[in-house]
């Protein structure tokens, strides 16, 4: 089985910090993926711009070598990549000053004003709304134009409400494209697919017969040199707030009347609305803060977080566990322990979905102990998903039961290469399509649930607990879950 490619419009984009990190290891490897298999049109052009004094034809073997370093080999073709950076364009423009703006305008202009054109601003989100008045003041949007936002949005719901209010003084809600990459991961999607194409599921997805769900989006990497960034922000921020919370969201909402973007996204809203309040009175029962110390990762030992850090001092999180719970007829007593950290014993997310369990056996003893059915949907590595059933022991030696699983890789299943997020999303944009985008609302409705997290640890004096890298994160995470006569699932 392999996957159907229908190819997308011509179109323009822009890319703002178009020779930082993100565009040379994520946005151009994944444009290009989308030419490799056929969906790009001609005349689609990819326009770089940042401040940097680049002609095009540097701005082309910046490309280049983005894709040789960050593709696989037999991905890299020659005739492919030559075709790709005949598409590529650059202006070097400056968010502060008008300079280098008639040039992009005459750029685009050449283009047609009915050709898609979006703006993708992979920079820091202070010169957010400096780039969208430019744009706007130099006359840049037509009917077809969108803009896509990176994260952070905001480091709490004060900047975040800014932002908006920023972006959205110059582009409507329905131009306004707002990231999280999570949500263009494969099995992220799948969720719903599972969900909604599936009668098996929906009429057992509720606290009638789900004991509790986890959320584990474990990393190995540390610090990765953004220290300047990370440090200021901690995995609540990070992840919690953005990723974390989306996948709850996807897990835990009402049936949309239908998959367009705003049906799917008030059912969202509707969770984080309905997330209990996190409160200083509750805060260290609820949730667990870690920082990793030195240990060892992929193989080899690793320095602690402190020791990354110029000052050599910060409280930080690198890690964070929450039990969160949704005050709703769905899922009223159902908890949701999430947890999150850098230098973690693998690279490893998923969700699990404990199902409650038999309410009587009728076996004996000796047939041995019958477990509760999960269902695990795993988004890295190996995306697929797992369902456990009992069984019984095959051959003629009575009746005994064990627990196997149901197990689908996606990769081997449909024989075809896992894509990165950041292809579907990329199009979704040109598409015009919103549904795995984040509306305004749900990003402030997000933050209003992590806020008081954030303010509560401060008003407690919570500070982050200590764990060797390389494991699973502090020992009072191990006992958040176990208190509750539970386990971390570990894969
Ligand atoms: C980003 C975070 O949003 O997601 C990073 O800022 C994190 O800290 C990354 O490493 C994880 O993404 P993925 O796709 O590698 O799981």
């Amino acid at each position: 089985m392999s996957s159907q490619i229908i190819p997308v419009e011509p179109f323009d984009y822009v890319v703002f910090g178009g020779t930082g990190d993100l565009a040379e290891r994520k946005l151009l490897p994944a444009l290009y993926h989308r030419q490799l298999d056929g969906q790009l049109s001609k005349p689609t052009r990819i326009i770089g711009a940042s401040r940097s004094a680049l002609t095009h034809e540097e701005y082309r073997t910046f490309a280049t070598n983005a894709l040789k370093e960050h593709l696989k080999a037999d991905e890299y073709q020659e005739d492919q990549v030559k075709r790709f950076i005949e598409s590529l364009f650059y202006v070097s423009v400056d968010a502060k000053s008008d300079n280098g703006w008639d040039k992009l305008k005459q750029l685009l202009d050449d283009g047609g004003k009915d050709k898609i054109r979006a703006f993708y601003l992979a920079v820091a989100p202070a010169i957010f709304g400096a780039i969208s008045e430019k744009i706007r003041d130099h006359k840049l949007i037509t009917k077809q134009t969108r803009i896509v936002v990176e994260k952070p949005i905001g480091k709490d719901l004060a900047s975040a409400m800014d932002l908006n209010d920023t972006i959205g003084k110059v582009f409507r809600e329905e131009q306004i494209f707002r990231i999280d990459h999570y949500l263009g991961k494969e099995t992220v999607q799948n969720l719903m697919a599972l969900r909604f194409a599936n009668a098996l599921y929906e009429p057992l997805w509720n606290a009638s017969h789900i004991d509790h769900v986890q959320i584990t989006v474990a990393e190995s990497v540390g610090l990765e040199s953004r220290a300047g960034y990370y440090d200021t922000a901690g995995a609540l921020r990070d992840m919690v707030q953005n990723h974390i919370l989306q996948l709850l969201c996807l897990v835990a909402m009402e049936v949309p009347t239908n998959m367009s973007a705003d049906a799917v996204r008030d059912e969202k809203l509707k969770v984080l609305n309905a997330l209990k309040p996190i409160t200083p009175a509750n805060v260290e029962k609820l949730t667990v803060r870690g920082q990793y110390r030195a240990g060892a990762s992929a193989g080899g030992p690793v320095k602690g977080y402190l020791e990354e850090l110029e000052s050599g001092q910060s409280d930080t999180e690198t890690f964070v566990a929450i039990k969160a719970e949704i005050g709703n007829w769905r899922w009223a007593g159902v908890p949701f322990y999430i947890r999150t950290g850098k230098r973690m014993a693998a690279r490893m997310s998923e969700i699990v979905i404990t199902f409650k369990p038999i309410p009587h056996s009728i076996f004996d003893e000796s047939a041995g102990r019958i477990e509760a059915n999960q269902l695990i949907i795993r988004l890295q590595p190996n995306e697929g998903v797992k369902q456990s059933l009992m069984i019984k022991d095959p051959g003629p030696g009575g009746m005994r039961l064990r627990n196997v699983s149901l197990d689908m890789t996606f990769s081997e299943a449909f024989n075809v290469r896992s894509a990165d997020a950041y292809e579907r999303l990329l199009l979704d944009v040109v598409r015009n399509n919103q549904t795995l985008f984040m509306r305004r609302d749900e990003v402030e409705a997000a933050w209003r649930w992590v806020d008081p997290i954030l303010k509560a640890w401060d008003s407690v004096g919570q500070k982050p607990q200590g764990y060797t890298a390389g494991t699973w994160g502090p020992s009072q995470a191990i006992a958040l879950i176990e208190r509750d006569g539970r386990t971390w699932h570990e894969a």
